[in-house]
């Protein structure tokens, strides 16, 4: 039996995928680099500076150190702008109810994004209290597709990997989960996860006795 459920944040729980993707377009095209959501999908769950050395990678020229992170900072201030008017409102359909039914399950419950802006999204969407580990993004060296901040969440919950199931949108964040040894749940399509151990539309869709003895 699993104990532990640890959860990916962007596009899971909260919709704010689209808020990455609007303030990196808008990055890109004062770059001059074409960027749409195809190209988006492979930054989904990829930290704030391997997105942008991916975007960067298509443009003519070349980047100093200060002007990345000064693009970064910029792509930032535009994505909190984004994300300031966010309300439980903005909880994806099945989230509440999810949390509600591992809760009720008695499996602790993590959270695993490399967006610093994790913290903050959790306090405006009104569900802080529902996690009893979130990882600090700052602290996490390897992003997805690396295992690490799974095993993170894993050791600070108290519980091995392999009585760990985790829930990802991103093909990085599945790739991430199972590096960890862990039972991957994905949200999205079949056919972009294809790492993944079973993979529903949404949350709504989230069946817990499936994933249990799984
Ligand atoms: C999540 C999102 C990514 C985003 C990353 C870093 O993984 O899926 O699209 O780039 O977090 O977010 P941050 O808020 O730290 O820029
Ligand atoms: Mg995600």
């Amino acid at each position: 039996m699993k104990k532990a459920v640890i959860f990916d944040l962007d596009g899971v729980i909260t919709d704010t995928a689209r808020y990455h993707y609007l303030a990196w377009k808008r990055l890109a095209e004062g770059e001059g680099v074409h960027f749409d959501e195809a190209a988006n999908e492979h930054l989904k769950g990829i930290d704030r500076m391997g997105s942008l050395d991916l975007i960067l990678a298509s443009s003519p020229r070349s980047y100093t150190a200060d002007e990345k992170l000064a693009l970064a900072t910029q792509k930032n201030e535009h994505y909190k702008e984004l994300i300031a008017t966010m309300s439980p409102a903005d909880l994806l359909p099945g989230a509440v109810q999810a949390l509600i039914d591992c809760r009720a399950a008695g499996l602790r419950i993590g959270l695993a994004s490399v967006s610093r802006n994790a913290f903050t999204v959790l306090a405006s969407l009104g569900i802080t209290d529902k996690f009893d580990y979130v990882v600090d993004a700052a602290t996490i060296a390897q992003g997805k597709p690396d295992p690490e901040i799974f095993l993170a969440a894993a050791t600070a919950l108290g519980v091995a990997p392999e009585d760990c199931f985790g829930v990802e949108d991103a093909v990085a964040g599945v790739a991430s989960i199972k590096s960890a040894g862990m039972y991957a749940v994905g949200v999205g399509d079949p056919q972009v996860l294809r790492q993944a151990d079973v993979v529903i539309p949404s949350l709504a869709q989230f069946r817990l006795a499936d994933y249990l003895a799984a």
